[in-house]
């Protein structure tokens, strides 16, 4: 996934484009270019490497220029260099495009174009982009037009934005399957892959849908169809403000967004009523009930399976969203599918509600990002309400996600009274958060472990492959979330003296039988690390949480897990925000 930026207006494009592209160095960070038009040309200024140093080394703030497009890029197609970077420009260094996206038929097009007397300079599917578009502006000689026609040619998914060097104030964008927003200023306006971007200077937007073009200028937007039909413009005011993006006091965002969980959590159950009670009303009449979703949404999805089917009595499958096609078969229009995303853009999500809808199914979903893809293929969306979660490590939204979710379960349960103790969770929230340096001794005193078990049983096995992933993806040490029971049905033999485990064990249903299974790796020389509000000699170290109703502590009981995996890349001199090969949104299949 890619980050891309344009913007057109009355103060120079440069500082814009470097503050705004900085806001979504997130989406992907293994090089970055901007392009800038002055003095009717484009000024191509890019790089491999992270956006501050590419800015210092090309000089960015001294260009002039009041339109200009930029890209932070993590890389599909073509390895990390220059050439590869962002923007790719025309045979004439005419026209200039950024692209967000993967262009399936690449090849085929670059040899046609190669055959037309195309010269190509990277090895990137978006390089295309400019030839194509070139190709048409000599024959329509609009803008506008050029574009539509290239795009009509491409498949596979793209955002991609446009300039042309004798159009000094335009950029044009256009979407399939990839997030474009158009920022609405005052005598500036925007386009980007994100809100977050330009949220400092307007909290006015534009969704683009797909099969969409947008042509902007300082005084103008308008929107088109790929075959040229007029779109209304419409602006909806969102509710985010620039400090949402800062990261104000904190080292980290993913330090800020661990520490905002007891608000957070508060925000997420407030839901429009009519709508959350239509989600469960679909859930209650549904045939089959499936949950969708990936990594961190997915064990969200999990923990929705046990609680349905614990308290309200519902079976509900759950299944990976890239393994659709070995579900489909029992997916028809008797189902309804429950997906789960942050960002609702996630490639392999949007993929599975497609295929599953065509086969009948009817789509719900929680999702944080307004106007992304998936709340626009959603027959009903519940929004996480967490604000922009800019670390690449889902945090903040996981709770989000099952605070929603526990509403849902207790409604469907009849249980009033528990849905009244969930808007009380907040204080035990910030009782946990107040451990966080316990929490940082703790991860020091492992930063040189090679590996990691996270164990857990019933409620508390997401749990497990929660903390697992947050320690695999921030420190980028092995680790294994496993149910607790599951241990000695092979991965025991992995335990050796000193192995650090983390035993999720708080004092519910499960508390027995994990503590035999704790003593059981005690006796292979494992280093216990219990979770839990109630200690025992066992435990070699224990990160206390508070007495909560059982139900409760799943929500609880992760905040650690995040804390102790955000500490142990700090520990090993990572930058937690932004982890190597990952992206916040994984737009690729
Ligand atoms: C979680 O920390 C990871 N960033 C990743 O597993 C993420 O949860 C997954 O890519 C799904 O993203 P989504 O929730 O935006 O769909």
């Amino acid at each position: 996934m890619c980050g891309i930026i344009g913007y057109t207006g009355n103060k120079d494009a440069a500082p814009v484009l470097l503050q705004s592209l900085k806001k979504m160095e997130y989406r992907g960070y293994d090089s970055a270019g901007f392009g800038i038009i002055h003095d009717k040309s484009i000024q191509i200024l890019k790089d491999a490497g992270r956006i501050d140093d590419i800015a210092s080394r090309v000089s960015i703030r001294t260009k002039k220029g009041t339109t200009g497009i930029a890209h932070t890029r993590w890389a599909t197609h073509g390895g990390v260099t220059q050439t590869n970077a962002h923007p790719h420009v025309s045979c004439d260094t005419k026209i200039a495009v950024v692209h967000n996206g993967i262009i399936e038929n690449y090849q085929e097009l670059s040899s046609k174009l190669k055959n037309e007397g195309h010269r190509f300079a990277s090895e990137t599917d978006t390089e295309v982009i400019a030839h194509l578009i070139e190709k048409y502006y000599r024959i329509e000689k609009s803008p506008l037009k050029a574009l539509q026609s290239a795009v009509k040619q491409l498949k596979g998914t793209f955002a991609t934005l446009a300039l042309f060097d004798d159009k000094p104030e335009l950029v044009l964008g256009a979407r399939k399957d990839a997030p474009l927003v158009v920022g609405l200023g005052k005598g500036e306006n925007f386009i980007a892959s994100d809100i977050v971007s330009f949220i400092s200077y307007t909290d006015k937007v534009a969704f683009l849908k797909d099969y969409e073009i947008a042509s902007i200028t300082p005084s103008k937007v308008q929107i088109f169809t790929f075959d040229g039909e007029p779109v209304p413009v419409v602006s909806t005011q969102v509710a985010w403000e620039a400090s949402d993006i800062s990261k104000k006091e904190f080292a980290h965002y993913t330090l800020k967004e661990i520490s905002e969980q007891a608000n957070t959590i508060n925000a997420a159950l407030d839901q429009d009523e009519v709508k959350i009670v239509e989600f469960c009303e679909a859930i209650r009449n549904a045939e089959n009930v499936r949950i969708t979703a990936s990594g961190t949404s997915f064990h969200a999805g999990i923990l929705m399976r046990y609680l349905l089917a614990k308290l309200a009595k519902i079976h509900a499958q759950v299944f990976i969203s890239s393994e659709i096609d070995h579900e489909i078969d029992l997916i028809d229009e008797n189902t309804l599918v429950i997906a789960i995303s942050q960002s609702g853009e996630t490639a392999d999500v949007l993929e599975a509600v497609k295929k599953a809808a065509a086969k009948g199914a009817k789509i719900v979903s929680l999702v944080n990002t307004v106007g992304s893809s998936l709340t626009r293929e959603s027959k009903v969306s519940l929004p996480l309400n967490c604000g922009p979660e800019i670390g690449v490590a889902a945090t903040k939204s996981f709770t989000s996600q099952l605070a929603i979710i526990y509403d849902i379960a207790f409604r469907l349960a009849g249980l009033d009274d528990k849905r009244e103790q969930l808007n009380d969770l907040g204080r035990y929230v910030e009782i946990v958060l107040n451990q966080g340096e316990r929490i940082k001794e703790i991860a020091e005193k492992h930063k040189l472990a090679a590996d990691f078990y996270f164990i857990g049983r019933g409620l508390h096995f997401p749990i497990a492959l929660e903390g697992a992933l947050k320690m695999k993806e921030l420190s980028y040490t092995h680790a294994e979330g496993l149910a607790a029971g599951e241990l000695k049905h092979g991965t025991l033999a992995l335990v050796d003296a000193g192995t650090p485990v983390i035993a999720i064990n708080p004092s519910d249903e499960t508390y027995s039988e994990t503590l035999s299974n704790i003593s059981e790796m005690k006796a292979r020389g494992a280093r216990v690390i219990a979770v839990s509000d109630k200690d025992n000699e066992l435990y070699d170290e224990i990160i206390s949480i508070p007495s909560v109703d059982p139900a409760f502590f799943p929500i609880i009981e992760v905040i650690p897990l995040q804390i102790l995996a955000y500490y142990a890349a700090v520990e090993r001199a990572l930058d937690p925000d932004y982890p190597r090969h990952l992206a916040k949104s994984v737009t690729v299949k």
